[in-house]
């Protein structure tokens, strides 16, 4: 990304979390690590560390959000920090404020970290060209182009349950067009290694060109989850749609929703994830959604670990030539 430098210190340490594009396999890879020794801190019955003990998170969410949102809430307060949830939507930008001035004003507060989610692409690099230096950020999904810790908690719950990314088949299916996820995944999968990563979906929700990420492109399910490892599938982003772009959703289902019969084409021990929120009937039968093969519900948990270990990174008390973090992550 063009940010690529922006989210590195001079010492080539993450200080803002931005984007998926531009990252190394080696700092993937640190992430992903990390994460593995925050996830057992989710199982214990004090679920804290004290990693981030006296720093303040601030989630500015200017875009619904549950998931996300909640699971940056827990994951900060799993590391011990104060954290401000702000509904941006429904305070300050309503009574006229500027962008900048509420930035002033959470720095103010003596804010350590902002998670950003925005309707606009590019909307968490904008602000991390504005805070003041001490404060980094992270972002939570940025219109259609980036949702990068949805990208490594989604790599993280692959690497758990495959085991690697070497000789995988990813298949990515549905709404492509709009998906800030698939874009972050698509570079993540890339760079970790990943050899076979297909892109499925109507010509309308596919964007022209994007073989040039890396990536094949089918039209029909059947042949893009043939042998598929991994099955992710996309929820219609209606809300981003101009009309025209789709029949209805029954229809829709009929040609591309997951169903039983269908994911006996993928690999017979082939995982389906979904980043959520799911719509049933639509692009995934409930048989599926519930049923042996699905991942969905472990992805959300997953999602706690990560999001501690970048949160963590970016403050710098997990530091990226360190094999293990400090402050007492273990047995503490
Ligand atoms: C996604 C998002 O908001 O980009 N959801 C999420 O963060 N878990 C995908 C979606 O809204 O469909």
């Amino acid at each position: 990304m063009r940010a690529g430098n922006l989210q590195l210190d001079s010492q080539g340490r993450l200080k803002h979390f931005l984007a998926i594009e531009g990252l190394s396999c080696d700092l993937l890879t640190q992430i992903l690590d990390g994460a593995e020794r925050f996830a057992p801190v989710g199982d214990r019955a004090v679920k804290k560390v004290p990693l981030l003990r006296g720093k303040t998170v601030a989630n500015l969410f200017f875009e619904p959000s549950t998931r996300t949102r909640t699971t940056f809430d827990l994951a900060a307060k799993r590391l011990s920090a104060d954290v401000l949830n702000l509904n941006i939507e429904a305070s300050s930008a309503k009574k006229g404020e500027s962008l900048g001035d509420t930035l002033r004003n959470l720095e103010a507060m003596q804010c350590d970290m902002f998670v950003v989610r925005h309707q606009t692409s590019g909307a968490a690099e904008f602000i991390a060209r504005q805070v003041a230096p001490h404060i980094s950020v992270i972002n939570g999904g940025d219109g259609r182009h980036e949702h990068p810790t949805q990208a490594m908690l989604d790599a993280f719950t692959i690497r758990r349950l495959k085991r690697r990314f070497e000789g995988l088949t990813i298949a990515i299916v549905g709404d492509v067009a709009h998906s800030r996820v698939a874009r972050s995944e698509i570079h993540a999968f890339r760079i970790l290694g990943v050899p076979d990563i297909r892109v499925v979906g109507p010509k309308t929700l596919i964007p022209v060109g994007i073989e040039a990420m890396g990536v094949t492109v089918h039209h029909a399910l059947e042949a893009g989850i043939k042998g598929a490892d991994v099955v992710i599938m996309l929820r219609l982003q209606q809300e981003r749609m101009q009309s025209g772009l789709l029949p209805s959703g029954h229809e829709y289902f009929r040609e591309y929703g997951l169903t039983p019969t269908r994911l006996r084409l993928a690999a017979p021990d082939a995982i389906v994830m979904h980043p959520g929120p799911i719509n049933r009937g639509v692009e995934i039968d409930s048989a599926v959604a519930d049923g042996g093969q699905s991942v969905i519900l472990q992805q959300v948990t997953n999602g706690i670990a990560v999001r501690m270990a970048v949160m963590a990174m970016v403050m710098g008390t997990q530091s990226l030539s360190q094999s293990k973090p400090t402050g007492g992550i273990d047995g503490d």
